[in-house]
């Protein structure tokens, strides 16, 4: 089993950053020094993976324009000697191998990832989603990428979360296989707390194999009326092997304020450009408070 191709689901209307994301599209508001998307994409180039699909929205054109070439801007800076901005501008459009498919309609994650179908064929690939940005010393799309292939199995990244949080996630039932790596064999979407099968949730990345589409086409609509991923994943583990894995990091919502403000401050503090400043930044504030 490799996995050479990613997908990355991108066309949610961005309702809860309103209204930063009303002409913005949520994936391109920055993070630092860089927009959300290119983290995920960095992640998924970590991992060996070559081609990735956005499935964007009508709204969402300034992502395609971000990893493409910029002829006027990069002559200019080439003029100005700006040798550092230069080669950022050209190694976002250099990154991988970038398609788009539009999800046409908002009809929930599962639909998104039965656009990528064409694109995937009959290969195993990644789901990384749009709003998790990971921070992990060992990318974390690479540690679900290596469990999938040791166990011939579709892999699921997990990481244990609050009862009072399961409703925002869904939640996975799961025997243990070795450290950090258990089987899965039922999930549901947004439970209540009295119907979680456990603590462990899925948060935002995914390998599977091709035989979800074939599951997605019949999936019916589920939590909050639209076609979600998870139930197509509950059927898939009945048919297949499917492993979660416990996976070592720290994952940010950007989807969300609180989300987006905590990555930013974290990936500022990591930053060599920004850490040393934002330390003092933050000392000094912090004594006002
Ligand atoms: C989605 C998925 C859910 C998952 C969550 C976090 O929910 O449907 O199963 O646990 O992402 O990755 P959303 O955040 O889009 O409501």
């Amino acid at each position: 089993m490799k996995v050479r191709k990613a997908v990355i689901p991108a066309a949610g209307l961005g309702t809860r950053m309103l209204p930063a994301t009303k002409t913005v599209p949520k994936e391109m508001l920055p993070m630092v020094d860089k927009p959300v998307i290119q983290y995920i994409i960095e992640e998924a180039v970590a991992a060996g993976i070559e081609d990735i699909l956005i499935v964007t929205n009508r709204a969402k054109s300034a992502m395609d324009d971000y990893f493409d070439y910029y002829p006027e801007l990069e002559t200019r800076l080439n003029q100005a000697g700006k040798d550092k901005e230069l080669n950022e501008v050209r190694r976002a459009a250099d990154l991988a191998n970038i398609f788009y498919v539009r999800q046409k309609e908002t009809r929930g994650l599962g639909h998104a990832i039965w656009r990528a179908k064409r694109f995937v064929g009959d290969e195993p690939f990644a789901v990384l989603l749009g709003d998790d940005i990971m921070r992990a010393a060992k990318p974390v799309t690479l540690q679900l990428v290596e469990a999938a292939e040791k166990y011939g199995a579709s892999a699921v990244g997990v990481q244990k979360v609050d009862t009072q949080a399961i409703s925002r996630y869904s939640s996975v039932k799961v025997s243990p296989l070795e450290e950090r790596i258990f089987a899965v064999s039922d999930m549901n979407e947004k439970p209540k707390p009295e119907e979680m099968f456990s603590n462990y949730a899925i948060l935002g990345r995914y390998v599977l194999t091709s035989s979800i589409f074939e599951i997605l086409e019949n999936v019916k609509p589920g939590y909050g009326g639209e076609i979600q991923l998870t139930d197509g994943l509950r059927e898939l583990c009945r048919q297949e092997k499917m492993v979660a894995v416990d996976f070592e990091g720290r994952r940010y919502d950007t989807g969300n304020l609180n989300g987006f403000l905590e990555a930013t401050i974290d990936f500022a503090l990591d930053h060599p450009d920004t850490g040393p400043w934002l330390r003092r930044f933050i000392k000094s504030r912090a004594g006002e408070l």
